[in-house]
């Protein structure tokens, strides 16, 4: 009793003395928090839960409607089994809506879909994966993907981690294979799901990922080059960086967030290759962003992810280009290695590098 009083002693005037004012994708709250709890301009504070309150660029998040996947009209408690809709008619518009039954899906992946009032004709599908702490939601109301999904006409997944610290798992053997289980499989599966069920156009099938979701781009681009044809990797590390075979997928790799994996080029081809050893058709197409001051996930993963695609791809691995651009802040520069990979570094930029969902719209040959 006289030590808690003591500790709550020591603890209560130091929450007095905290100031200022959490970054862009900070924490600002939850249970145990004694950090800032408002957020800089141009973010808002946003509660994802108990335990956890982060700085989310733009408005606060209004909640999610809930719509039921059973069959609308179907008498109450008639069936056990919801089904997902299948067409892309039966989902409803400009909302983010929860399927179920989109396939093999061994982690339980919760999946979110937001599909525009006008959709294009074979519409272009987009992958849009949270970070750690994060849900489909919060990536839904953080980023812009779904406001340009209106002016576009390309189809939006979210998929929801179902992991406890909603981190993904892109560290299990089986997340990392081809068709070999873990959260990758449950992603890959929905969005199959929408090229056979929703009119998808194959060959414009998309992921982008921050942090975690980063990460994740990075295996879906390894173990599924069948399926995504371009990938934006917002503050990840290389595919394989985080592998931990035997341990709890989504399992923190510290060797690889601290920038200590480092390896040739050739060893990280390698594993990329090993992911899916019958594959010969051509990778998907690459653009990486990456903060010199991110001490979450180090800037030596940054010069990992170059060795590793400009080998898969056979590039030089010294850029062709290295230039600012005028629509990015000043201290980025955009390094091109060859027409599928480019490299962004962001002088001064944390953990992580705000997203620029327009020049990934660019990116990916959709705007
Ligand atoms: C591109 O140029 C910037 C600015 O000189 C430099 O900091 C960065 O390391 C270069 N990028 C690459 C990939 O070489
Ligand atoms: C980087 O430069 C290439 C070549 O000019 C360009 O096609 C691409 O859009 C640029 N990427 C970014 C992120 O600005």
């Amino acid at each position: 009793m006289f030590k808690l009083t003591a500790i709550f002693a020591a603890v209560l005037p130091l929450l007095h003395l905290v100031a200022g004012q959490s970054e862009e994708w900070g924490q600002c709250g939850g249970i145990g928090w004694t950090g800032a709890t408002t957020c800089v301009a141009g973010t808002v504070c946003t509660e994802l839960n108990s335990y956890y309150s982060q700085c989310l660029p733009g408005a606060a998040p209004s909640s999610v409607p809930s719509v039921p996947t059973t069959t609308a009209g179907a008498p109450p408690g008639t069936s056990s089994t919801t089904t997902a809709p299948t067409g892309l008619s039966s989902i409803p518009a400009s909302t983010l809506y929860q399927i179920t039954n989109f396939g093999t899906n061994p982690t339980n992946v919760g999946m979110y879909v937001y599909k525009p009032a006008k959709v294009a004709s074979n519409p272009p599908l987009i992958v849009a994966i949270h970070y750690c702490s994060g849900t489909a939601q919060a990536y839904y109301t953080g980023s812009t993907f779904a406001q340009l999904a209106e002016t576009y006409g390309y189809v939006v997944l979210f998929p929801n981690s179902p992991n406890s610290g909603t981190c993904w798992d892109v560290s299990s053997t089986a997340t990392l294979t081809h068709n070999g289980g873990g959260d990758s499989l449950g992603i890959a599966s929905a969005a199959r799901y929408a090229i056979s069920n929703w009119g998808v156009d194959p060959s414009r099938v998309f992921a982008a990922g921050t942090s975690s979701g980063a990460m994740m781009t990075s295996v879906l681009a390894g173990a599924y080059p069948d399926v995504f044809q371009a990938g934006v990797v917002d503050s990840g590390v290389a595919f394989g960086c985080f592998a931990l075979p035997g341990q709890p997928g989504d399992s923190w790799n510290s060797e690889c967030s601290t920038g200590e994996e480092i390896l040739t080029g050739q060893e990280w081809a390698q594993k990329v290759y090993a992911a899916y050893p019958g594959f010969t058709g051509e990778y998907p197409k690459m653009q990486v962003w990456h903060g010199t001051i991110d001490t979450t996930l180090y800037p030596q993963n940054f010069w990992e992810e170059i060795k590793q695609w400009t080998t898969v791809f056979d590039y030089p691995s010294t850029p062709i280009s290295n230039v600012s651009e005028s629509y990015l802040p000043q201290g980025y520069s955009n390094s091109t290695f060859g027409p599928r990979f480019q490299a962004i570094l962001a002088q001064n930029v944390g953990h992580t590098v705000p997203l620029f969902e327009q020049q990934y719209l660019q990116f990916f040959g959709l705007a």
